[in-house]
């Protein structure tokens, strides 16, 4: 592959914001100064690079930001770059700038773009794996997965409370579109007496039976997580059918939603964005073109895009394993 010279770079966050995406930013634009190189934000994902919302960036901008949730570049889900037509004005909007690369910071949508982008115009980019939902393949975690999960405890653990005090069966639904690895995660974490996850589908008569169990056992509480986009549905259609069987039990149901994706990224988020950040500036430097950068292992890898995206990432057996052992 041809090395091209690299002197301006472009950022971009896209899709659903996840903390850390900040911390990623800031990285890549150090990293960039510190090879020389300029840098540029795109505002508002690949909706700003249509519209042509693009700043040169100073290192002021990226102060006090690897600290803060969301991101300060914004972020969008566009429509339009889905069309040739949305991309070539991409491209055309880049070019004015003279910029040469793109970094982009989101889920296997985003990265769908970059790589899209790469092949038609020949724009190197390197995604950074930018998503709450830990959906994407070649790295171990994505940027914002550990600090949902931690924010997912810290609510169940207060919906515990009350859960106990009341004697109330809780449905507590969590996000991971298609994914069940937050479920999982947090469903560990917070000792849930069940966990739903789309990739399992579980019969709704074995759910009962095991609650039934479970109050037999004179077990302090119940909570039942479950992933949204769930095969057996989501919290609340699960609740229903349940309360179908168990007509004594005070059943509530919470669903968590984006205060998920919300707040300061966790020491680990921090961590992985800025060496992702890092490495993305670095992977381009070295000719490494349409590729998604991840930490495998604590090391960088670069996982070609179209591979990161095959939607093949799967659930440790072993984590649901460890769930059902423990929650019996
Ligand atoms: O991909 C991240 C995510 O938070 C999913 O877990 C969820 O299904 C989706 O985004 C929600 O998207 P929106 O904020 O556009 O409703």
């Amino acid at each position: 592959m041809e090395l091209k010279t690299i002197k301006k770079i472009g950022v971009l966050t896209s899709g659903g914001d996840s903390p850390g995406m900040n911390a990623a930013i800031r990285a890549a634009v150090r990293a960039g100064f510190y090879y020389n190189l300029e840098m540029y934000g795109v505002y508002r994902g690949y909706e700003g690079l249509i519209q042509n919302d693009i700043k040169k960036l100073h290192s002021g901008d990226i102060a006090h930001v690897l600290e803060r949730g969301g991101t300060f570049l914004k972020s969008a889900r566009s429509a339009e770059f889905r069309t040739p037509e949305g991309r070539k004005k991409a491209y055309d909007n880049l070019r004015s700038h003279g910029i040469d690369a793109l970094i982009v910071i989101g889920g296997d949508g985003s990265l769908t773009g970059a790589h899209l982008f790469y092949k038609e115009f020949g724009i190197p980019a390197v995604g950074l794996p930018g998503t709450i939902d830990n959906d994407l393949s070649g790295t171990d975690s994505t940027i914002g997965f550990d600090t949902a999960c931690n924010t997912a405890i810290e609510a169940i653990d207060k919906i515990r409370d009350t859960a106990t005090s009341h004697d109330r069966l809780f449905f507590v639904e969590v996000m991971g579109r298609d994914a069940g690895f937050i479920a999982i995660n947090a469903g560990i974490g917070s000792a849930a007496a069940a966990i739903l996850i789309p990739e399992k589908k579980i019969a709704v008569e074995n759910l009962v039976e095991k609650l039934k169990v479970r109050t037999k056992a004179k077990k302090a509480s119940n909570i039942v997580i479950v992933a949204e986009g769930g095969k057996s549905g989501g919290a609340a259609e699960i609740a229903e059918k349940v309360k179908k069987h168990l007509p004594y039990y005070d059943i509530k149901v919470t669903i968590l939603g984006h205060l998920q994706r919300g707040g300061a990224p966790s020491s680990y988020d921090r961590l992985l964005a800025s060496k992702l950040g890092v490495a993305a500036v670095e992977g381009l430097l070295q000719g490494k073109y349409d590729v998604m950068a991840g930490l495998i292992n604590h090391k960088v890898v670069y996982t070609p895009i179209k591979r990161a995206i095959v939607d093949d990432k799967e659930v440790d057996e072993d984590d649901f394993r460890v769930a059902k052992i423990l929650s019996t």
